[in-house]
Parts: structure tokens; sequence; C-alpha cells
């Protein structure tokens, strides 16, 4: 990972981390130039001239839900839940001036279905370099905590690697991929940062951003969306409450889900579990033109039919949703 690539080395990264990231805000030789450009041309003040060189962290800085809006609806295919929890939890957090906690979101898919995806989205709309930001931090269940013997050790690198990271930026955000591969109990060493205080050891963590990815749970996602199916009613007509409710409980009882019998669950920590609905047919042929469009290309029909017919679909009988969302899409376009 990005900046928490060195996780493993010493749980002393955090604060290190935090005063690279101070540091980065205040070269004197810098500051100077600046300060003398800002007072010469008298219009913008000196922190405005500074940030357009360097990424500064900006607390107050306002959401743009309707830029958000826009880029969640033309870009993500087949996920009307996800994108209406994630557009209401980000603009009802940011726009609060006083968050009693931080925001705590978990994606629950399966593959393919844009988690990844949107929290990349998210992070874009939060800090503009997105994932390469200094203040967005991608970690991977495999990568960064392989190991089930190290568990103590892990948790103690989380903490203070967050503890760093928000001391030195409130709206930090942490993305925990995998989460479904995490050991049980490594999460819960973050509890005390998600829970309503005011400040842990002088640090308020109330305007940070947790998000948790991960599959558990979408076998149950998976048989709402066929009971509807079966039904004959619209996927779009399916609720956050035919979901949600079945999900947290579900990822609780769920020994692989990261979250196994975690206190984020039953402190009710987590503040919205976002579903992402199987893709289906139609999806993943959106899929293959939106990566057309991406490369330049013109979209060709029969070209998108191909890639599309090529995916596999379940279940055995009716084959609706691809057992890879729209995962593989690029790669298979290459071949053509
Ligand atoms: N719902 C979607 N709308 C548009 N594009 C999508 C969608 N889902 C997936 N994609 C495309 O497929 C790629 C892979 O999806 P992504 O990595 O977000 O899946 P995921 O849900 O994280 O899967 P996994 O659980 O396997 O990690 C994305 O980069 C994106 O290009
Ligand atoms: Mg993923």
């Amino acid at each position: 990972m990005p900046r928490a690539a060195g996780l493993g080395r010493a749980a002393a990264l955090g604060p290190l981390l935090a005063a690279h990231v101070v540091a980065a805000i205040e070269p004197i030789s810098v500051g100077i130039a600046l300060g003398a450009a800002s007072a010469l041309t008298g219009y913008l003040s000196y922190t405005d001239l500074y940030c357009r060189f360097a990424e500064c962290c900006r607390e107050e800085q306002r959401l743009n839900a309707s830029a958000l809006k826009l880029e969640l609806e033309e870009k993500l295919f087949g996920q009307h839940l996800a994108t209406e929890v994630i557009l209401k939890a980000l603009t009802g957090f940011k726009n609060n001036k006083n968050p009693k906690k931080p925001l705590t979101l978990s994606l629950h898919g399966w593959a393919g279905t844009g988690k990844n995806f949107v929290s990349q989205i998210v992070a874009e709309n939060l800090h503009s370099k997105g994932l390469k930001s200094n203040f967005v931090h991608l970690f991977v269940s495999t990568l960064h905590f392989p190991h089930e013997q190290h568990i103590k050790l892990y948790q103690d690198q989380l903490q203070g690697w967050i503890r760093g990271n928000v001391s030195a930026c409130a709206s930090s955000v942490f993305i925990f991929d995998e989460m479904d591969k995490l050991h049980p109990g490594v999460i819960d060493a973050i509890k005390p940062f998600l829970d309503y205080y005011e400040q842990v050891d002088g640090v308020s963590y109330r305007k940070a951003i947790f998000m948790f990815l991960s599959n558990a749970g979408g076998d149950l996602i998976t048989k709402t969306a066929l009971d509807f199916w079966r039904a004959g009613r619209k996927r779009e007509d399916i609720q956050l409450k035919d979901l949600e409710p079945v999900l947290s409980v579900g990822v609780f009882n769920n020994k692989h889900s990261g979250l196994w019998r975690s206190g984020l669950i039953d402190r009710n920590l987590i503040d919205y579990f976002i579903p992402f609905l199987p893709l289906e047919y139609r999806h993943v042929k959106m899929c293959v033109r939106a990566e057309m469009r991406a490369r330049g290309s013109a979209v060709d029909e029969d070209i998108v039919t191909r890639v599309a017919e090529e995916m596999t679909f379940f279940p055995k009988g009716e084959k609706i949703y691809s057992d890879k969302g729209c995962k593989t899409v690029q790669s298979r376009l290459d071949f053509h």
C-alpha cells in the first residue's frame, strides 16, 4: 500500500509520518516566497496560495454534493442503494460542523460490483488526489495484516498509524480492503477511535472517515436480489430496509467477515451498511462501453456483446448475475 506500506516496519511510524506531513506544509523558503506573493497580490491568503502548490488538509472544506451525485450516477452502474446511501451519508457528515463520531461505512457485496471503484470516487471527492493523497490511507488485509500470530502487533501499529495521521489531518480517510480476510479482532483495536468520544489522548477523531470493504454478506444480498427477480419485482425496488438489518446481523455472525462478533457492530459504531447488488448482463455491457470510452475508442456494440457473453453468470438455471461482476471486463477487452 501506498503510505501504509511502512506499517509493518514499526509502530513509531505514525508520529514519524505526522511529522512528515506537518513539515510538508511548512517549509520556510516556500513560506517566505508565498507570503511575499500573497502580500503583493493582496487577493489570495497565504494558505490559499500555499495550497495551490502543496497538498493541504482542509478540514472545513465542503463536499461538492452535486458533483459527487453526478459522478456516481454517471459512472456507477446498477447500484441504486449504494449511490443513495453514500450520498446521504457523506453529505450529512460533511455538512455537520460538529459530528459526534467519525463516519464509518461498511461496503458489502459480490466480487467486481464496484466497492473499490466507489471508495476511489469517494476519496477523490474528499481529497482531490484521491488514493494518492497524503490524507487517504488504504489498508489491504492480506498485504498489511497477513499473519495470524501478529495480531497484537498489528493492533498496536494500526492504533499508532491512525493516531499519527488524524493528528496531522483530522479529515483523514482510512479504507480497509478485504475485511473478510482480516483476522478476527484486529479491527477492534480502532474501536475507541470510532466511538462517541470528544477526544482520545488529546486527539479528536470525529472528522475522520473510515470505510470497510468486504465480500461478506454478498450471499445474503444476492439472495434478496434473486428473490425480487423471481417474484417479478424490479431490482430498483429493493430498499435499504430489505438488506441493512440482514447484513449487520449476517456480518456479525460470520466468522470470516473481519467483523465477527465485533464490538464495532454491537456498539453500533458502523453508521451505514452499504449493499452492492450483483451485476446483471446489462450492467456488464455498460462497463464494457465505459471502458471503451475511457480508452478513447468508439463504442462498438458487437464487441460489447462479445465481451459480455464471455463472462459467466449464475445461478446455474437462470444465469442472471455475473460471477465476477465487471472485474475482468478490462482484461477481456484487450483481446478484442
Ligand atoms: N457497479 C459498477 N459500475 C461501474 N463499473 C464497475 C462497477 N463494478 C465494477 N466496475 C468496474 O470493475 C472494476 C472492478 O471493480 P471493483 O474493484 O470496484 O470491485 P469490488 O467490488 O471491489 O470487487 P472485489 O470484491 O472482488 O474486490 C472497477 O474498477 C470498475 O471499472
Ligand atoms: Mg475490491
